[in-house]
């Protein structure tokens, strides 16, 4: 706008300011035309942080030229195959590999993915909604997850994935590429098995996966007779654990499947070399996804534009919101780099409270359980299925794991439904007023490496304000769905 429209809104202002702008300049204007005094009529000019040297350097880590790219993953050799990523992302759609759905509340309905007892309904994108940041925004009540049952976390977005190495929300897998072990044996969240995965690799997909993995790499899966159990209705993992209401947390019904294929009957009772062999092939399913995982990126932001040059990019309120960031906030001080997160395990003092669902998951100690399970896990980074190990994992977990969770990343955080690993906090201003608060000190372990920061309610404004700015334009158009 040229000054005489500049003075005309410094005079009319609190009554006509958001009319001084065109339509989608009101950032300009608030930033440039001040806002009204509370003794009426007069206005001050709203005040742009002055960023010293120091603090630039904080935000140009935040906020390089170039995002850098997803790092090199030596455990998995397929990790930049086009055509691994090719099929990964076709079996990411296929609902195929999922077992019975055993959840009562799975009634069909909008928000479920099939009615109980129906087979084939949950693909990894039932939670994962590509639509929505690869997040869930299906399931009702937005926080956890129902697949073939209600899920004990809430479902994170995908986006950026491949810059961690560890991964979930405890560090339950060292790798990107075992991952894929938890929901399809969990029988709240795919209830299916390794070996009814293989077998279906096996009949469905068997040209394209030799043509990856080696000719002959099915081996006499993909001929034989032998496991003439193709259907879904006779494959999953049996529940020892009453899943009905009311749910406390029973890890038992979460883990029996992990890595101990204590109820996969058909499993158990085969010779070691095919259960090798049904292991290496459900390790290649999972690199497969995990190739075409690591395209999922949030990407370039209105913070970046504004870190490099672009000053119009950030309106006031962001820009102050982003030196509460690296400031009084110390929020960067974990949410660091391009990708606002250190990939560290920290106890922020979050008391879980039920969810709307009803499932009370205040046990739930994180890391302390998750990352010793990773540790022991025979199929991750160190172990026969891994390409290469660069020494990511502890060698142990000790107390001050309790109650520690993986700091998420940010970048793009504005289009999740809901936050924490609980999914029990509703909108970024809360998650602020949570930090702002310093955590409950009588959370998980009893320690808190959060501090009270007692932000004024205008400094929750920008700081939420900020990271709303923080969103990109997601993957390419083509990633999500099915490759055409
Ligand atoms: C029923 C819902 C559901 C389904 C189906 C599902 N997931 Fe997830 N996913 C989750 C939840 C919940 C978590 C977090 C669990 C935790 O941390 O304990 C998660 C975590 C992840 C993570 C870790 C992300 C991170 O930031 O650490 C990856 C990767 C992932 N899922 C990929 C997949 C793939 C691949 C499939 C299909 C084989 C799949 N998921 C199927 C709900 C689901
Ligand atoms: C000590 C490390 C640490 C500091 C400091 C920190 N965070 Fe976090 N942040 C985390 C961890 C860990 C989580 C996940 C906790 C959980 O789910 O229980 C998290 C979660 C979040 C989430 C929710 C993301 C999601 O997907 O659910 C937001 C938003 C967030 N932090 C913003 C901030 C802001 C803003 C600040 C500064 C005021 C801040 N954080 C300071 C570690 C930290």
């Amino acid at each position: 706008m040229n000054n005489g429209t500049s003075l005309l809104c410094l005079a009319l202002a609190g009554l006509f300011l958001a009319a001084c702008g065109k339509a989608g300049e009101t950032k300009e204007v608030v930033a440039a035309g001040g806002t009204p005094n509370s003794d009426g009529g007069r206005v001050s000019p709203e005040p742009l942080p002055t960023f010293s040297d120091a603090q630039w350097v904080v935000l140009r880590s935040l906020s390089p030229a170039t995002l850098p790219p997803v790092p090199a993953d030596v455990s998995n050799s397929f990790a930049e195959d086009e055509v691994a990523a090719r099929l990964g992302q076709t079996l990411f759609f296929d609902n195929g590999f999922s077992g019975k759905l055993l959840d009562a509340d799975n009634d069909g309905g909008p928000n479920t993915l099939g009615s109980r007892g129906d087979s084939g309904k949950v693909s990894c994108a039932g939670c994962h909604v590509a639509a929505s940041g690869f997040s869930d925004t299906r399931s009702t009540f937005q926080q956890i997850s129902l697949g073939t049952g209600w899920t004990r976390r809430r479902t994170p977005s995908l986006l950026d994935v491949g810059q961690a190495k560890i991964v979930m929300w405890g560090g339950r897998y060292s790798t990107l590429w075992s991952q894929p072990f938890g929901p399809l044996e969990n029988p709240l969240e795919m209830n299916s098995s390794r070996l009814f995965v293989a077998e279906r690799v096996a009949s469905l997909y068997g040209q394209a996966y030799e043509k990856i993995f080696g000719a002959g790499s099915l081996g006499d899966l993909a001929t034989s007779s032998r496991f003439p159990t193709l259907t879904s209705d006779t494959t999953g993992c049996k529940l020892t654990t009453d899943i009905a209401r009311p749910r406390a947390m029973a890890p038992d019904a979460i883990y029996e499947c992990h890595g101990v294929p204590g109820d996969h009957a058909e499993y158990d009772g085969l010779a070691t070399a095919d259960q090798t062999l049904v292991n290496r092939i459900a390790v290649n399913f999972g690199k497969a996804l995990a190739a075409y995982e690591r395209k999922l990126t949030c990407g370039q932001s209105r913070f970046d534009a504004w870190v490099n040059g672009s000053t119009e990019s950030l309106s006031a309120s962001e820009q102050r919101g982003a030196m509460l960031f690296i400031e009084k906030g110390e929020c960067a001080s974990c949410h660091s780099g391009p990708y606002f997160s250190d990939q560290k395990f920290h106890n922020v003092g979050f008391n879980v409270e039920p969810t709307k669902e009803g499932i009370f998951n205040g046990n739930d100690v994180g890391a302390s359980v998750d990352l010793a399970q990773a540790i022991a896990d025979p199929i991750g980074i160190v172990g026969p299925y891994s390409d290469g190990d660069d020494g990511r994992l502890p060698k142990s977990v000790d107390r001050s794991f309790e109650g520690a969770f993986r700091t998420p990343t940010l970048r793009c955080v504005s289009a999740r439904p809901s936050f924490m690993h609980s999914g029990t906090v509703s909108g970024l201003e809360s998650v602020v007023g949570f930090f702002s608060t310093g955590g409950n000190s009588s959370g998980n372990n009893g320690t808190n490496e959060i501090k009270a920061l007692e932000l004024i309610p205008s400094e929750i404004v920008d700081l939420t304000a900020f990271l709303k700015a923080l969103d990109g334009s997601g993957p390419a158009p083509d990633l999500l769905g099915p490759p055409s």
